[in-house]
């Protein structure tokens, strides 16, 4: 991509340690010369108190119009409350596919060195298509929906990367054993979609095995393909293998938009401190940058991100450090020179 290009990207802070690591992330963003156009958004509570939406008109029409937006994590309240910024937004745009390299960065010391996981989770149905409805007094129902054009498009989309960047086996992870209409769908959608890949081993594994497996031995697995429900928590599972939520990058992409976030919350507890680890909203900005064709840039912000947790002179205390997150990004600023 060209050096006067200048990308236009909605940013979506979010709240707790949301503003505390987009803004480190953005001074990283903006040290390596690409040209970016912030369009900077509030969503939640946060939106809510201003413009009495959780998310604001302007939002949706600022992704509508640029396509691609780096967001930070939003606090969505349990058991009642408004509905997930994060589902509505995926569900909105058609962010069918949610893509989580799992890799373990150099230097840090985990059980499982050496990890090298892509979790891809379908994101617009299964149990997250919010039907529930209470049936009678003390009766709740809430519905799976899995679709033929669903579970393909994400079949498709798994055996596709798995093509472009070498990997070599794909397992759909499952409970077709009780759920035999609705998971048994999304199986023979993977197994019909695998027949085009013959060079990609296809497995199917059932969901606790699966999480059993992955804990004796994460390395005999490549790419999972999930359901949505599956794929939420076999991928913070995941992220446990090579340190924790604060590493761990993660996007949401759909046919024209897509959304580049961490995986992990808005983590309250540590919230305005300067303390939070930056490393997994960095981590999906680098696959933005990826995603905007700005390959030597995400190649110095990951070289430089490496150095840093290689030399293990200044990493943040969730992963053993006892630096801040703005300490941390200066760090990272200057191993990128
Ligand atoms: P959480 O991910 O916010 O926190 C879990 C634990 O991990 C906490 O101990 C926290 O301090 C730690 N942690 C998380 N991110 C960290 C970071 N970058 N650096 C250092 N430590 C970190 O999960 P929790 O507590 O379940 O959720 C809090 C809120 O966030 C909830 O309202 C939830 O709905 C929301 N949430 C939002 C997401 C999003 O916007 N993408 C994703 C997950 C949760």
């Amino acid at each position: 991509m060209s050096n006067q290009t200048t990308h236009k990207v909605t940013l979506i802070p979010g709240d707790g340690i949301g503003p505390e690591v987009t803004q480190a992330v953005v001074r990283i963003l903006e040290a390596t010369g690409v040209k970016f156009d912030w369009d900077r958004h509030a969503a939640g509570a946060e939106a809510f108190e201003i413009f009495g939406e959780y998310i604001p008109n302007a939002l949706y029409e600022s992704i509508e119009h640029n396509k691609v937006a780096l967001k930070g994590p939003v606090t969505t309240p349990i058991g009642g409350g408004f509905k997930s910024i994060n589902v509505t937004l995926r569900k909105r745009f058609d962010l069918f596919a949610n893509f989580r390299p799992i890799k373990n960065l150099p230097g840090l010391e985990t059980k499982w060195p050496g990890v090298d996981l892509i979790i891809v989770r379908e994101n617009t149905e299964g149990e997250y298509v919010g039907l529930e409805h209470e049936v009678v007094p003390g009766v709740v129902e809430s519905i799976k929906v899995i679709t033929e054009k669903g579970s393909t498009r994400i079949a498709k989309f798994a055996f596709e990367y798995a093509r472009k960047h070498g990997r070599k086996k794909i397992h759909s992870v499952h409970k077709a054993n009780i759920m035999k209409l609705s998971d048994g769908l999304f199986l023979r959608c993977a197994r019909k979609v695998s027949e085009g890949f013959p060079e990609v081993f296809y497995g199917e594994h059932i969901i606790d095995n699966t999480c059993m497996q992955l804990v004796m031995n994460p390395y005999q697995y490549d790419t999972l393909l999930l359901e949505n429900l599956y794929g939420d928590i076999v991928s913070d599972l995941c992220a446990a293998f090579v340190g924790g939520l604060g590493l761990v990058p993660g996007a949401n992409l759909g046919a024209d938009c897509a959304i580049f976030e961490a995986v992990h919350g808005s983590a309250p507890d540590i919230a305005g401190k300067d303390i939070a680890n930056p490393t997994a909203l960095l981590q999906s900005a680098i696959l933005m940058l990826r995603h905007l064709d700005e390959e030597a840039a995400a190649d110095r912000v990951q070289k430089a991100l490496e150095q840093v947790y290689s030399e293990r002179k200044c990493l943040t205390r969730d992963v053993g450090g006892n630096c801040g997150t703005t300490q941390f990004a200066d760090a990272v600023l200057a191993a990128m020179g």
